[in-house]
């Protein structure tokens, strides 16, 4: 499902070593396939085709303009949180009617910057928001189509910090509400009300949470437009699952077969917004060993990347399945996944060097024999990995890289000591 292969006791990004990535361009590095980025996005596009389904990549899980380039060039339309994914939606050239603004504390100044811009769909949390846009759009003399994001009171099982359709957090608008913000709001002049949006988490590992919350939006759909009310489009969010311990994710075509029955011949635009289904396998965090040491019982590897280039194990106890690039002794396990207790392996934990014990990458790992300088990739690196990324102590940024058959391309510089200042006065 990736192009992050072993061949000859080496670890290689489609055709190039990561040995020489790392030569070329020093560590931690990002390092992202092109032909796996492209691999999913048709996947999942040609798994939802028969809905005609409107694909929006969501950029908070990759916002690499050369990634958002590639991925409009294999015909993407954009789901973006902030005035800064619009700007970056726009760099690419995106067309501004196929980009879907969602949030749920969208500022004045980004709604404006949303109707100047002509985006497409505004996926609306509130009432108070609905009124906010509303007001704005008067103003500029336009019109806001919009979406009522709707809280289907549904659990995703997953990690509760990113569980978002259960009727206790803080997103949408339960659907009883939901009727009478229909009621109350559509008529509003600067507003085109004509769309439900859900999303219920991510990853959603299981079909079923999908084919609960679709169901009660269709019931939603069904009541509003028994009240007259004109609905055209049905947003299913994202939430696809990826593959970080084994291949635990169901693939895009085992979504799509569950969910394509409930939807077609209703007469509704689908629009869904997949970001780590497309892009976690598509990336692996390249990281060289500075020392190793034990501590009692444990070993451990100390290596360049810390929670400020890969958040994801600290802030949800995260599995991301870590190897040598060039494992002593050649050992590989046959699969990626949490259960490596191979021969001539030892337990450890691979751990970054800022002042914290949270700043850890993989705990109670078996690997093999790791020494100062060797090189790790942490795997299903590519969503929500660098966009999370921060210079806390001090740290530059880690690069990008773009890999496609045998040419590497940088897509971000490292930052250097001058960029941590650069926006400071003395
Ligand atoms: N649409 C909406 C409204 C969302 O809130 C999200 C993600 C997506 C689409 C894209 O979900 P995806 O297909 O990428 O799963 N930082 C966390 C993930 C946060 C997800 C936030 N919303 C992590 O590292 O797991």
């Amino acid at each position: 499902m990736d192009h992050f292969q072993y061949i000859d006791g080496q670890l290689h990004c489609e055709d190039v070593p990561m040995t020489r990535l790392a030569e070329a361009f020093g560590t931690p590095l990002y390092v992202y396939s092109n032909r796996t980025l492209t691999d999913h996005y048709v996947r999942i596009d040609k798994a939802f085709a028969p809905l005609n389904a409107e694909v929006c990549f969501s950029i908070k899980s990759c916002q690499n303009l050369s990634i958002l380039r590639l991925l409009k060039g294999c015909g993407a339309a954009f789901d973006v949180v902030s005035g800064g994914e619009i700007s970056r939606a726009l760099e690419v050239g995106a067309d501004p009617n196929r980009i879907v603004f969602a949030g749920v504390g969208k500022s004045d100044e980004e709604i404006r910057f949303a109707l100047e811009s002509g985006v497409g769909w505004f996926n609306v949390e509130s009432e108070a928001e609905l009124d906010n846009i509303a007001t704005i759009a008067s103003g500029l003399n336009k019109t806001a189509r919009c979406a009522l994001r709707v809280n289907p009171d549904v659990d995703p099982h997953t990690h509760v910090y990113t569980t978002t359709g259960k009727r206790e957090t803080k997103f949408g608008v339960d659907l009883e509400r939901a009727r009478r913000v229909f009621r109350d709001c559509s008529s509003r002049r600067g507003l085109d009300l004509c769309g439900i949006h859900l999303h219920i988490g991510s990853p959603v590992n299981t079909i079923e949470p999908y084919v609960q919350s679709i169901t009660k939006g269709i019931a939603l759909i069904e009541a509003l437009r028994r009240e007259g009310f004109s609905i055209t489009a049905i947003n299913l969010g994202g939430g696809y699952g990826a593959h970080y311990d084994g291949d635990e994710a169901p693939s895009a075509a085992a979504y799509a077969e569950r969910i394509i029955p409930l939807l077609s011949e209703r007469d509704l635009d689908v629009l869904i917004e997949p970001g780590r289904s497309i892009a976690a396998n598509a990336g692996a965090l390249l990281m060289k060993t500075h020392y190793t040491k034990s501590s009692g019982e444990k070993q451990f590897i100390i290596v360049d990347a810390a929670i400020t280039d890969m958040l994801r194990p600290a802030l949800y106890g995260s599995f991301h399945f870590a190897w040598p690039v060039a494992p002593h002794g050649g050992l590989v396990p046959a699969v990626r996944t949490a259960d490596t207790r191979l021969e001539g392996t030892a337990l450890a934990d691979i751990v970054g060097p800022v002042c914290e014990s949270g700043d850890f990458l993989a705990k109670d790992r078996y690997l093999p024999p790791i020494r100062r300088g060797d090189l790790i990739a942490l795997f299903s690196a590519g969503a929500y990995g660098f966009v999370m990324s921060s210079q806390y102590n001090s740290r530059p940024r880690a690069a990008e890289v773009l890999v496609s058959g045998s040419d590497m391309t940088l897509i971000r510089r490292r930052e250097t000591y001058a960029d941590l200042v650069a926006a400071e006065r003395l």
